[in-house]
């Protein structure tokens, strides 16, 4: 039997499944992240084997120098990039993570953003709130379809990989990826094609989605040279990580009409938002829910209580990363 703190209250069977298992566990009750203070002070207390973490606590040198007894950290994220991870393979801490859990929803989610774009769903929406609807105008928020249009994606991993199967079974698009390496399988089953350049891809696509980790490779991968290199009419969405865009860019390049929107569910200094964002009319924001589905949240939380029991019960993890 292990002792696990579990850094915030989170939905689904996986707490339950803990406690069946045998173990005993501490919950942080209050409705919001832990401080570096908080979270510090609760480990060092001594008493945790495990931790049960979420991408809003920051994992570092700090972190494993006062709770020398915990062995494993499981990760409720798909996304690591709150934990040194080298930092962690140096120790012999075991670091896992959710992959596979939020894999459809995060690709409908972000098609549903780029829709919500293309059709000006909440331009509409706001244009009826504020008491501007007089009447049908055939001039009136003219959208676009996004039919024989190609889709980029930059990331072809598990998600990338649902995006394309959707838009290729249901959108009748052209879809185009980057990823560091060939994804065949989306070549043969969905049509998209591989280019090799992601400079090539950011030009020629009507859409382009990221579907990339955040690492020192991805920050900033999308650049104000990039953004200068998309179409006029082009549409950026972004569900992987806030640090991927460079936010300062893309708000200048908006309120420029350098391209024709951006919809994002993440944030470079998240929860804060670069200054000007929420004040253009070409944007959608929402604050990181792609993976907010019942289905995905409950699979999350059986996967990361999984990985704690396999650890505990001496077996290696379905999902380690490092
Ligand atoms: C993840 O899993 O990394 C998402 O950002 C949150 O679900």
């Amino acid at each position: 039997m292990a002792k696990i703190f579990v850094t915030r209250h989170v939905p689904g069977p996986g707490l339950q499944m803990l406690k069946d298992a045998g173990h005993e566990l501490k919950i942080n009750e209050e409705d919001r992240p832990l401080t570096e203070e908080e979270f510090n002070a609760e480990l060092s207390s001594g008493e945790y084997d495990g931790v049960l973490s979420l991408l809003t606590d920051k994992i570092d040198v700090k972190v494993f120098d006062s709770a020398p007894s915990v062995k494993v950290f499981s990760n409720y994220a798909v996304g690591f990039n709150n934990i040194d991870i080298g930092e962690a393979k140096k120790r012999g801490i075991v670091i896992s993570n959710t992959p596979g859990t939020s894999t459809n929803a995060v690709a409908e989610f972000t098609i549903a953003l780029a829709m919500n774009i293309a059709k000006r769903v909440d331009e509409g929406d706001q244009f009826i709130r504020d008491g501007k609807y007089k009447g049908w105008n055939p001039n009136l928020l003219i959208g676009e379809e996004i039919l024989n249009k190609t889709w980029g994606l930059i990331g072809a991993g598990r998600i990338g990989g649902r995006v394309a199967e959707i838009l290729h079974k249901g959108f009748g698009m052209k879809i185009i990826y980057h990823d560091i390496k060939r994804n065949e399988d989306l070549e043969k089953d969905f049509g998209a094609e591989f280019k090799e350049n992601i400079e090539d891809l950011i030009r020629e696509s009507d859409i382009i989605s990221l579907h990339v980790l955040l690492d020192e490779t991805t920050k900033h991968l999308i650049n104000k040279e990039r953004i200068e290199m998309m179409k006029k009419t082009a549409v950026l969405v972004n569900t992987s990580r806030g640090p991927v865009v460079d936010e300062v860019a893309i708000v200048s390049a908006l309120q420029n009409k350098k391209i024709r929107g951006f919809a994002t569910d993440v944030y470079e200094l998240e929860p804060s938002l670069a200054e000007g964002l929420k004040e253009l009319p070409n944007v959608v924001l929402t604050p990181h829910i792609a993976s907010a589905t019942e289905e995905a949240r409950n699979a999350m939380s059986v996967q990361a209580a999984e990985n704690l029991i396999e650890f505990f019960a001496g077996r290696e993890p379905k999902y380690i990363v490092g």
